[in-house]
């Protein structure tokens, strides 16, 4: 068992602020994990940044087994949380278990699905058979063609209703936390205190129990994030310049230098062998 449980996540309410950080592979999660990170987290925002799709709605359960596989090899200490994608947990209550199943038997310690009220039978029905979820409103990527692209919600009294009853509703169905996604910070400061569960924003203010962010806009590996991002790095600029220069230097002929490759020290040696090998392939 890793040492951050939902338990603990809970516990962290009002103490500490929970940290989260997308990881969709074996080294970023090393990584993510080595930093201290409570939550690693395994997005179907893959789809988009590491699949190249426009929006998460084409990823598919073998995609995040496959990924939550890989982080779960790495993850010691934090939690490790897999999103259910579009389409593994809409159409029923028993196709939602079987999903989260696999999730969990590919190692993630929890699952997260994106909605709330309507989705509180399964939420339910997962928790008493020992499977934690963490829900996630505002906006919700896999409502992107009903909402007609990514925006800030939260904007009028239907939205906002809209959000409190999702989060009441995770947190009577007994989920652990739920994610706000780019909602006005008042009204993540209003969810914040209306629930007894810790509430992991992104885009959505300070006034939350948490923060989560994707790796490849925390680490600048796009030219182009969304508004709410932080870049922490530019690793698209350090990347680009060690990959330009190694093909330079092959292109020089300056890789590989003496201390890259090995060679016969004895050269009549080799030479005996060369031609001993080339009379055996009559060469
Ligand atoms: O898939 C994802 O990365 C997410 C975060 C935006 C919370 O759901």
């Amino acid at each position: 068992m890793r040492e951050i449980t939902p338990k603990r996540i809970m516990e962290m309410k009002g103490k500490e602020k929970i940290t989260m950080i997308t990881a969709y592979d074996y080294p970023s999660a090393l990584l993510a994990d080595k930093a201290g990170f409570d939550i690693v987290f395994v997005g179907d925002s893959l789809g988009m940044v590491v699949y190249g799709d426009k929006n998460t709605l084409n990823v598919t359960m073998e995609q995040m087994v496959f990924h939550t596989r890989a982080v779960a090899k790495a993850v010691k200490r934090a939690l490790v949380l897999a999103d259910m994608p579009f389409g593994s947990y809409e159409v029923s209550v028993e196709e939602g278990i079987k999903n989260a199943i696999r999730l969990i038997q590919a190692g993630a310690d929890a699952v997260k699905i994106e909605g709330g009220y309507d989705h509180r039978k399964l939420v339910k029905k997962l928790v008493r058979m020992g499977i934690p979820v963490m829900g996630h409103t505002g906006l919700t990527p896999q409502r992107y063609l009903r909402l007609g692209g990514y925006r800030i919600m939260g904007e009028n009294e239907e939205e906002v209703e809209e959000i409190l009853r999702d989060a009441k509703a995770l947190e009577k169905s007994g989920a652990f936390a739920v994610v706000l996604e780019f909602v006005l910070a008042d009204v993540a400061k209003l969810v914040t205190e209306e629930v007894s569960i810790p509430t992991i924003g992104i885009g959505s203010g300070p006034h939350v129990d948490g923060q989560v962010l994707v790796w490849h806009d925390v680490l600048g590996l796009y030219e182009n994030s969304p508004p709410f991002a932080k870049r922490y790095a530019n690793l698209r600029e350090e990347i680009l310049r060690a990959i330009s220069e190694f093909r330079k230097e092959v292109k020089e002929g300056k890789f590989p230098g003496k201390e890259h490759y090995w060679e016969y020290q004895d050269k009549e040696r080799f030479n005996r062998i060369k031609e001993n090998v080339k009379r055996k392939l009559k060469l």
